[in-house]
């Protein structure tokens, strides 16, 4: 595989997780492990091997590598290790980092020697937006990260949760598949982007906060426009290069005007989501703490505090709500998103995943979520979209590795969407791996599926672009497209 490490993106990474993480939002297929130099540097003393860094390029003075990077970085990160090998060490203004595309580095990174390399790097927005990290996902790894993920993982998420919030996702799919109807009757591009973006957005902020905030909905226009434009303005934020992050000294003058913005937006984020906690508590008092657990702030608001306070601060319960909204939303729209172009660009990959569907469950009901595992050709198209997108492509590991072929993972009886030898890593691995892959890889099969087996697909435009974003790991341009339904239209109403 070709996972790039990287120290400055590492951050994005994860945070793509997060909603204002956008950057690196198939953070799952790409391997980005950060390593300080206090840590290189810490060991090569201990042992008196200090020097003894991997290979790179030659820093410039002040920048380091930054510009060798190219536009696209993690493209120009696999040039690197192909001209340096398979550890690659850069310097990014005063951000030291390593860079692998070998597996054997990465299990030792992500889980042989994973407590090392568990905190994230922080950066100036995860400053703005994680409440001083008190999230789950920048918060340095220690105390409060463990309880809050134990929180996450055995409060929020567990199967039992995910199973309770089964028909909200199912009703978001029933939307998704309304909108796209209507837009197919009145011969409209569908923008896929906005189409999948809606579908994991209103998902996760049904299960996380007990509304919908994207087309319309229990949040009323105005509000929902609001929340959704700011978490757009976030996600850009998050994605645009800072170079303050880099090279402190230039941090002062804001240079691209980031700062001013990240608190402009963290202002209303933070009123929004006070507004949304205060409602709960509201609620709760009205309905008594039995009678609402019905989604994420309900059953915070439930919790006992850290340090045996009667309950978590209302800091935290915002900081852990955003994370969770952010870590949901993108990656799962743009797995959905690259999915569906890859598809149109093979319409016979397109019709494979389709016999299938027709054949597993039939043309005269929808998929259903039960169906799911019994998918392979539509599991092992998302699978080779984290390999291929962005950086899985070693070709000491895959055969034609820039090749789109998901009949690479076809080979046993069940294709899982993560690797266990770590040549791809969708969800990450080790201490810090994504707590909400099960509910992640749900949203992301269902949605895909429902599509696939209920309307035909033709790209909008004649020469489809699938290049990525300058910097960035998404489509440069919104994925648009013409449906037509296939099925009995009772099934669509
Ligand atoms: C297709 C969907 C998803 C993908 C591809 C994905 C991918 C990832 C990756 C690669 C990481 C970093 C792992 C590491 O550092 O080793 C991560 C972390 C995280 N993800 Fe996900 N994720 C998805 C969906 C979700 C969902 C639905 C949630 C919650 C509702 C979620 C919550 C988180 C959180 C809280 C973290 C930080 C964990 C920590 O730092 O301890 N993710 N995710």
């Amino acid at each position: 595989m070709d996972s790039t490490l990287q120290a400055t993106q590492a951050w994005s990474l994860h945070f793509d997780l997060l909603l204002y993480f956008i950057k690196i939002p198939l953070a799952a297929a790409l391997l980005l492990v950060f390593i300080s130099t206090y840590t290189i540097h810490a060991k090569g003393r201990k042992c008196g091997c200090k020097g003894r860094l991997p290979p790179g390029p030659p820093p410039w003075p002040i920048v380091g590598n930054l510009l060798q990077t190219g536009s696209v970085p993690h493209v120009g990160m696999r040039k690197l290790t192909q001209k340096y090998g398979p550890l690659v060490y850069l310097k990014l203004g005063v951000v030291k980092a390593v860079v692998t595309d070998d597996p054997k580095f990465v299990m030792e990174f992500l889980k042989k020697q994973d407590h090392v390399f568990a905190s994230r790097p922080k950066n100036i927005a995860s400053e703005y937006f994680t409440y001083g990290g008190q999230d789950i996902a920048f918060s340095p790894y220690g105390a409060h990260w463990r309880s809050m993920r134990r929180l996450c993982l055995f409060e929020l998420l567990t199967p039992k949760r995910i199973e309770y919030f089964r028909q909200g996702r199912l009703e978001e799919v029933k939307c998704m598949m309304k909108e796209v109807l209507a837009c197919s009757s009145s011969n409209q591009a569908i923008n896929l982007r906005d189409t999948f973006g809606a579908l994991s957005s209103n998902t996760l902020t049904r299960m996380i906060l007990g509304k919908r905030f994207f087309g319309s909905g229990d949040s009323g226009p105005a509000e929902a426009a609001e929340h959704k434009a700011l978490i757009y303005a976030a996600f850009a934020l998050i994605n645009a290069f800072n170079v303050g992050d880099y090279i402190p000294f230039l941090r002062p003058f804001d240079l691209h005007g980031h700062e001013r913005s990240m608190r402009k937006i963290m202002m209303r984020v933070d009123k929004i989501y006070d507004a949304i906690v205060d409602e709960h508590r509201r609620r709760r008092k009205e309905a008594g703490p039995e009678e609402s657990h019905s989604n994420f702030v309900d059953q915070l608001l439930s919790l006992p505090g850290e340090n045996e306070e009667e309950n978590l601060r209302r800091t935290t319960i915002k900081a852990i709500l955003i994370d969770m909204v952010a870590a949901g939303t993108d990656t799962s729209s743009i797995t959905s998103e690259w999915t569906m172009a890859e598809l149109l660009k093979h319409p016979e990959l397109m019709e494979n995943v389709r016999a299938e569907i027709d054949k597993v469950v039939g043309t005269d009901k929808l998929v259903e979520e039960s169906d799911l595992s019994s998918l392979q050709q539509l599991k092992a198209t998302v699978k080779e979209i984290f390999r291929l997108h962005p950086v899985g492509r070693n070709p000491e590991v895959w055969e034609n590795p820039e090749k789109f072929r998901p009949q690479r993972f076809l080979t046993g009886d069940n294709v899982e969407l993560s690797d266990g030898n770590l040549r791809i890593v969708p969800f990450g691995a080790g201490r810090r791996g994504c707590p909400g892959a099960t509910l992640g890889s749900s949203v992301v099969l269902l949605g895909l599926a429902r599509l696939i087996q209920a309307f035909h697909w033709s790209p909008a435009t004649q020469s489809l672009n699938l290049k990525e974003a300058h910097g960035l790991m998404v489509l440069e341009e919104p994925l648009q497209a013409f449906a037509s339904p296939r099925l009995s239209p009772h099934l669509y109403s």
